[in-house]
């Protein structure tokens, strides 16, 4: 008999059952499920809506059923469709009629949503927690590296030289940055929907603040039809994901460059990468490239969610149901692919000499002989173009900047003095940019330092 029963005269059909049923995700949501109805039974004692021994019947009921679903002996079945109605009918087994007056003055529509909004307030600080972890990892591996030169691209084309370390504490302030808007969203996640009956509020005198006390919200939701119909707090979550699998997809894409023998910059651990079934030579940067490809479904997801709710009218619409597996889905791939990066970044050795060598092979310097001609009063534009020709020139004789003698430097200006070697001088180069922000050491050490202020007050 199901919970519903009454009205229907038939049995569901077996495939509409399967079809519309939730418990073969929404079981995810057991321990939420019953802490939501914990405190709600406790409401309902506090307010004499319920008798204070079915309260304690019920509470203890529900403590029971929870530590059957601990210990695995209940199965969950797809009659019961859904995690609220399968917990509802345990309950109802365990103590009888009087738990079905857990139900009082609450649907199953503001209950899915306080089920939703526990779940991913614990979930958000689990992965705000990783995501700090790895910002540690990276930060380790800066504060060895900062003194590690290597080339900064544009355009996948060399550029100008930078430390790695700077390279490194960018992905740690793009991290940041998902650390936080998790946490803004973290404010809107941690708002009780309960109370909102299946839309219209409950004709029992419930009192919602005293839930949303019981429960650790900082606040209710005021519109009980908006209570029951939102889910921005999980396309927040699905988005500020969807960011931070872009950063770590981009990580990836670097990670998979420089291990490769063209860039030779890293080597990852043997641990943390496979083999070739037919190739016994290759070893392959798996966990990157996973990640990487993974970042589709977490966009996925977000596009999901959207589409789901777009053009939905109010308030709950059987559609919402599909919530949920793509936040879960989402999670996990987060805690997957961060649980993984936090010792894959910190084992990862740096082939220092090989990023160096890249610099010395290379114009990245030429910046700097153009602001060399500023410096002695040549116009910008003007030092670009004399520049552009000396490295032309070398290309032609198959020079770099530091090879030629100041006999053929002088043949492109005559501004150009026996000082021109310092200045191109590889760590001269890097250590010149010390404005704020900029990849010279004793900055990028303030910025290490900085980064640790910041992340201590998220
Ligand atoms: N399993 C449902 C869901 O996840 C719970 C809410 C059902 N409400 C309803 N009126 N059928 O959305």
């Amino acid at each position: 008999m199901k919970l519903w029963g009454g009205r229907f005269t038939k049995a569901t059909d077996k495939l509409v059952e399967e079809y519309t049923a939730s418990i073969f995700f929404d079981q995810q949501l057991a321990k939420e499920d019953i802490n939501g109805s914990l405190a709600h039974v406790t409401m309902l004692g506090k307010c004499d809506i319920l008798p204070q021994e079915d309260v304690n019947v019920i509470k203890a009921g529900l403590k029971k059923v929870a530590a059957k679903i601990e210990n695995g002996e209940v199965e969950f079945t797809v009659s019961n469709e859904d995690i609220h109605m399968n917990i509802e009918k345990l309950l109802i087994e365990e103590v009888g009629p009087v738990g079905g007056k857990l139900h009082t003055g609450r649907s199953r529509n503001d209950q899915v949503a306080l089920d939703m909004h526990l779940y991913l307030r614990e979930q958000v600080i689990e992965l705000v927690d990783l995501i700090s972890r790895l910002q540690d990892s990276l930060i380790e591996q800066a504060k060895d590296n900062v003194d590690t030169v290597l080339p900064g691209y544009t355009h996948l084309q060399r550029a100008q030289p930078i430390l790695f370390a700077h390279h490194l504490m960018a992905y740690v302030a793009m991290l940041q940055r998902d650390a936080e808007r998790l946490m803004d969203g973290w404010k809107r996640i941690n708002v009780l929907p309960l109370g909102a009956g299946a839309l219209a509020g409950t004709t029992f005198p419930i009192d919602r603040e005293y839930v949303a006390e019981l429960l650790k919200f900082d606040g209710v939701y005021m519109n009980s039809l908006d209570s029951v119909s939102d889910r921005d707090f999980i396309v927040e979550f699905l988005s500020g994901s969807a960011l931070l699998m872009t950063h770590l997809s981009r990580l990836c894409e670097e990670l998979v460059l420089w291990s490769s023998n063209e860039f030779a910059f890293v080597e990852l651990d043997d641990a943390f990468c496979t083999g070739s079934s037919i190739m016994p030579q290759k070893k392959n940067p798996d966990v990157a490239e996973l990640v990487r490809g993974k970042t589709g479904r977490v966009y996925g997801n977000l596009v999901g969610l959207l589409t789901v709710l777009k053009a939905l009218p109010l308030a709950y619409n059987k559609d919402m149901q599909e919530d949920k597996e793509g936040m879960f889905d989402t999670v996990k791939t987060l805690h997957g692919a961060l649980s993984l990066f936090i010792p894959m970044i910190a084992t990862m050795k740096v082939r220092k000499e090989n990023m160096r060598k890249a610099v010395t092979q290379d114009f990245s310097n030429a910046t700097d002989l153009a602001d060399y001609l500023v410096n002695k009063g040549l116009p910008f534009r003007q030092a670009h173009e004399v520049v552009g020709k000396t490295v032309l020139y070398c290309i032609q004789q198959n020079k770099f900047l530091l090879d030629l003698d100041l006999e053929e430097y002088k043949q492109f200006s005559p501004l150009f003095e026996e000082d021109i070697y310092a200045a191109l001088d590889i760590d001269q180069v890097v250590n010149a940019r010390d404005v704020l922000g900029g990849t010279a050491k004793p900055q990028v050490i303030k910025q290490i330092e900085y980064m640790q202020q910041l992340k201590k007050a998220t």
